[in-house]
């Protein structure tokens, strides 16, 4: 755990130059605004530890698996996004030298903050290079959110003894490559590096998949804030181009640069117009200033906040920490493209490939369901429906039949990319939660409609997966599950995981009671997807038997189910007596000492506890919580939101409060020591499930809107806006009283803490 992040309500800030905390600060500061995005990587040359990350949405290369001991069914490859073209490139060249801040002679001072109001990173340093030239450094930049296919620079040097030439160079360059490969590949190759009136280009394919990137830049140059009309040179070399300006710089002058870039695809645009196009973004950009084009930028942000920020009064650290987490989600997904999805490190990192997990509809839809439009959680549905078919090739591959489908646990296209057997074959649940999702959204929007049009074709064939993964087991006369892994990871092969077992019975009822529906609601859809499907009613018998039959393991003494079977052989020994040099046991322990263990990596039984809450009493929650939380490491990301919304519950405050910090702020103070790879996006979405579902006790229940809040103690109020069908609620939570405003929509009926209440319409113009 480090803390070395300055608190403060609206900004991440570091202050001093730590090598040690290069990467992490990389991670946090990244920008993106849904469609690229970029770590917080410095401008100029850098020897030190550094991960250069620059990442275009939907943009991927099939890395070739690699294994130790291939077997079938493992997928071919593991997709990966991409670090692409290196656009924020900026040299500063005195006397010789190149300014790196590993290589100089002194740091004075240094700075760098996010601004997440505003979608601004800036960066202020004063050095002292080799030469004894002293140059106050400071950058401005942002991803664009006005225009998704925006980035803008402004790099200014301030020399504060030297007189005399220097160099400013600003390129792109295409030379880049990913950490993780598996093969040490390149991934892209180069296809145009030009230079015409100006422009410069360069445009790269993904080798197999064939995207095309463009990535044009405009620069221009100040002295003073005077823009100079200084020729420059262009040098074009494989992959790079690059713009160099010579000039004199004299004691307290300033020099400043604005880089304006564009930067196309191919997901987006034919081949022929992401030159002409990236060209075209730059250009124009390049018409106004940085502060023009921040304005714009702003204001989206502030359209954003407008509806989603949180606040939070009296304590600093758990506001700067929500809207961190609110940032980093609206930064890489803002759901307008329904081939898109969440990766679990969005645009800040390499690690899990970009791809989609079962994160998304298991943490992400909620908080897209009450921030955004309607239209955005369905996206994330229909992402997974236009993937039936690979999910069924899945399922056939592994040698399931009939339609069954077995959704990806790692997934771009729809193809299983996950190569470790304990995962691609045994993670099954994941099924579940995409089921789920369904019911979910449905819950929450009403629109049950979505059953008829998609969601129907997704369950039927989820169950038709159960149904062929469960076997009879004659000598406990029930249903039984073998050879799986739970959400707890810490654990493969085992028999008979409760949740598994759990998730898809429900999810067999859950279709059942969905087939009742369409076919009496719609049947003219119900008659032509049945035949689509063709299914047979014998089915839903045999789905029933199962439902009435499944094994689920408990120990009746203890009052609680057990994770699999056997748990309890297991040595319970409890986290708080681990030495805290083990921790995280993942970086510190054999896996083999691990997987003996009776160490809980994330939310297993509890996960299902959180799901079907209303299926479980109050004292069978208790119990559970109190076996299963002191023996759980959460060295998931998911974990922490999961346990402190299950805490608030039970009132144990608290324990709430200290899972809010830990889901909060997992990647500001590094928890779980692994920010440097990325920050962990979909977890984030889990602290804001945290705060609403956590301390503002927020549910559907009997199809209305409910909330029960829990204010943790260090806060003096809570405040929130959540979109509910037709209505836009905003929730004020105080010391002991709670305050519910509709701020626009029809009247409503709402319960608080268990009682019910008329919310009158109100016309509020919401523009104003
Ligand atoms: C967790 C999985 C999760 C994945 C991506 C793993 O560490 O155990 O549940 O899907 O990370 O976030």
């Amino acid at each position: 755990m480090k803390d070395y992040i300055v608190k403060h309500e609206w900004k991440i800030i570091e202050e001093g130059y730590v090598p040690e905390h290069n990467q992490i600060t990389e991670s946090l500061l990244s920008l993106g605004n849904g469609k690229m995005g970029q770590r917080a990587n410095f401008e100029e040359a850098y020897s030190g530890p550094t991960l250069q990350g620059s990442y275009i949405a939907g943009v991927y290369y099939p890395d070739k698996t690699r294994v130790g001991w291939w077997k079938n069914g493992y997928p071919e490859y593991f997709a990966k996004v991409l670090n692409s073209c290196n656009w924020i490139g900026i040299n500063v060249i005195i006397d010789g030298e190149t300014l790196d801040l590993a290589k100089v002679k002194e740091v004075h001072s240094f700075r760098r903050e996010l601004d997440m109001k505003r979608g601004l990173l800036a960066r202020a340093m004063d050095i002292t290079l080799q030469n004894g030239a002293r140059l106050e450094i400071n950058s401005r930049r942002f991803v664009s959110m006005h225009n998704d296919e925006l980035g803008v620079i402004e790099f200014s040097i301030v020399s504060k003894n030297y007189n005399g030439p220097i160099s400013v160079e600003s390129y792109l360059d295409f030379n880049v490559v990913n950490q993780d490969s598996n093969y040490d590949e390149n991934f892209w190759n180069i296809e145009q590096i030009e230079a015409e009136a100006n422009n410069n280009y360069v445009q790269a394919a993904t080798k197999k998949t064939q995207y095309i990137v463009g990535v044009a830049m405009e620069n221009s140059i100040a002295v003073n804030s005077e823009i100079t009309d200084q020729a420059s040179t262009i040098t074009l070399t494989s992959g790079k181009s690059k713009e160099t300006f010579n000039l004199n710089i004299n004691e307290g002058s300033t020099l400043t640069l604005n880089k304006y870039v564009g930067i196309t695809s191919s997901m987006n645009y034919d081949a022929i117009d992401i030159k002409p196009k990236s060209i075209k973004i730059a250009n124009q950009a390049s018409n106004y200033t940085f502060d023009e084009l921040l304005a714009n930028h702003t204001r989206a942000w502030s359209d954003i906040w407008d509806m989603c920020d949180i606040k939070i009064e009296g304590d600093v650290s758990a506001q700067q920490a929500i809207r961190f987490n609110i940032f980093q989600l609206y930064q890489t997904y803002t759901g307008q493209d329904d081939r898109l999805n969440i990766g679990p490190k969005g645009f800040t990192g390499e690690k899990y490939g970009g791809s989609t997990y079962w994160d998304t509809e298991a943490y992400c839809l909620p908080f897209y369901l009450s921030t955004a439009d309607e239209e955005v959680a369905k996206n994330l549905l229909i992402y997974r429906y236009k993937q039936l078919d690979k999910a069924i090739e899945n399922a056939e591959k592994l040698g399931f039949t009939c339609g069954a489908a077995l959704y990806p646990m790692v997934t771009m296209t729809g193809e299983e990319c996950h190569n470790e057997w304990e995962i691609t074959f045994e993670e099954i649940h994941r099924n579940g939660a995409i089921a789920f999702a369904i019911f979910d959204y449905i819950r929450y929007t009403g629109d049950k409609s979505y059953l008829a049009e998609y969601g129907l074709e997704v369950l039927v064939a989820i169950s038709r997966f159960w149904s062929q993964r469960v076997n009879w087991s004659a000598k406990k006369e029930r249903y039984v599950m073998l050879g799986v892994t739970g959400p707890n990871e810490y654990e493969n092969n085992v028999n008979n995981n409760w949740y598994t077992n759990y998730i898809a019975t429900w999810c067999l009822k859950y279709t059942m009671e969905a087939l009742l529906f369409v076919e009496k609601e719609h049947s003219e859809q119900y008659n032509k997807l049945t035949k689509k499907m063709d299914f047979a009613s014998g089915e839903i018998k045999k789905w029933q038997h199962i439902a009435d039959c499944m094994y689920y393991p408990k120990d009746e003494e203890l009052g609680i189910l057990l994770q699999q079977d056997n748990f309890l052989d297991k040595e319970l020994t409890l986290v708080e007596d681990l030495d805290a040099r083990h921790r995280p046991i993942n970086q510190n322990w054999s896996w083999d000492r691990i997987l003996r263990s009776c160490f809980i990596k994330q939310a297993d039984v509890l996960q299902g506890f959180y799901f079907f809450e209303d299926h479980f009493d109050e004292d069978a929650h208790r119990k559970n919580y109190k076996f299963y939380e002191p023996i759980t490491v959460h060295e998931s990301s998911l974990s922490p939101c999961v346990h402190g919304i299950l805490a608030s519950k039970l009132g144990m405050e608290e324990k709430a409060y200290e899972m809010y910090l830990r889901t909060a702020r997992l990647d500001l103070d590094d928890y779980n020591n692994d920010t440097e790879d990325g920050c962990h996006i979909t977890s984030m979405a889990g602290t804001w499930l945290a705060i609403i579902k956590g301390f503002g006790g927020q549910r559907i229940i009997e199809d209305q809107l409910s909330f029960a809040p829990n204010l943790p103690s260090q806060w003096n109020s809570l405040s929130f806006k959540i979109k509910f069908r037709k209505n836009l609620i905003e929730v004020n939570i105080g010391k002991g009283k709670t305050e519910i405003i509709n701020l626009n929509g029809p009247a409503l009926e709402i319960l608080l803490d268990g009682s019910t209440f008329n919310l009158p319409e109100s016309n509020t113009n919401l523009a104003s």
